[in-house]
């Protein structure tokens, strides 16, 4: 058990783009914690989003933390930009940084919360030692670059094993997991040790924005406890 809330940070890349301000107040008004940015740039991962200008529009249509997950090479040549442009919280990849801890700390001089990333099929051990360091470890739960995918079990024991590590050393960090989370998945990712949950699909995708983050967070709360 963290002891940290649970947090429904829906996921950007799933709404209608030619609405984006309105899309980010509904679910602002649906009941999201944090608004999730998905930042591609078509070489780390096989997609293209978007970049500062348009978290600066997303920043002036809510007031909620924007959660911002940089999924391109060489962060720390762009990183504070986002900064700049509104983001609350920045995560990179472990993948893209040979100097993790140092491209960490710069996230937090430039006056944002530290997050580290890790994709499916990198192993725990590889942020072991930066976990004093973050705020947030965010685990990706499909291989980045779309929305829509299928959630990998396999990495169920990796979040257990995050958790453990976080609690034994006495952090308070967010255990954040993205990919493929919806009602079936976000209960596997909660009993394991996550209290932050991206949702792209299962919230912009939904008929009902407010019931589909209400019953997130219910299955969430109920595979915590
Ligand atoms: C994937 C992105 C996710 C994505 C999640 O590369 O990091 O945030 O938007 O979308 P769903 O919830 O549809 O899997
Ligand atoms: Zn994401």
């Amino acid at each position: 058990m963290s002891g940290l809330p649970v947090r429904i940070a829906p996921s950007i890349l799933s709404a209608d783009f030619g609405r984006l301000a309105e899309e980010v107040q509904a679910v602002e008004r649906a009941g999201a914690d944090w608004i999730h940015v998905d930042v591609m740039d078509g070489h780390f991962v096989p997609n293209l989003t978007l970049g500062p200008v348009v978290v600066e529009a997303v920043r002036a249509a809510t007031r909620l933390p924007l959660d911002v997950h940089l999924m391109i090479e060489a962060p720390e040549r762009s990183l504070e930009a986002y900064v700049r442009a509104g983001a609350s919280r920045v995560g990179v990849h472990v993948e893209t940084c040979p100097h993790l801890h140092r491209t960490l700390c710069q996230i937090r001089e430039a006056g944002a919360k530290a997050c580290v990333v890790l994709n499916p099929a990198t192993p725990a051990v590889l942020v072991e030692p930066v976990l004093a360091d973050v705020d947030q470890v965010l685990v990706m739960s499909v291989n980045p670059g779309f929305g829509g995918q299928k959630f990998i079990p396999g990495v169920v024991p990796k979040i257990a094993q995050l958790r453990r590590w976080i609690d034994d050393a006495g952090l308070a960090v967010e255990l954040e997991v993205d990919g493929g989370i919806g009602p079936g998945t976000v209960g596997a990712a909660a009993r394991a040790g996550a209290n932050v949950f991206v949702a792209g699909t299962s919230v912009f995708r939904a008929p009902d924005y407010a019931a589909a983050i209400a019953a997130l967070r219910e299955e969430a709360g109920a595979a915590s406890v």
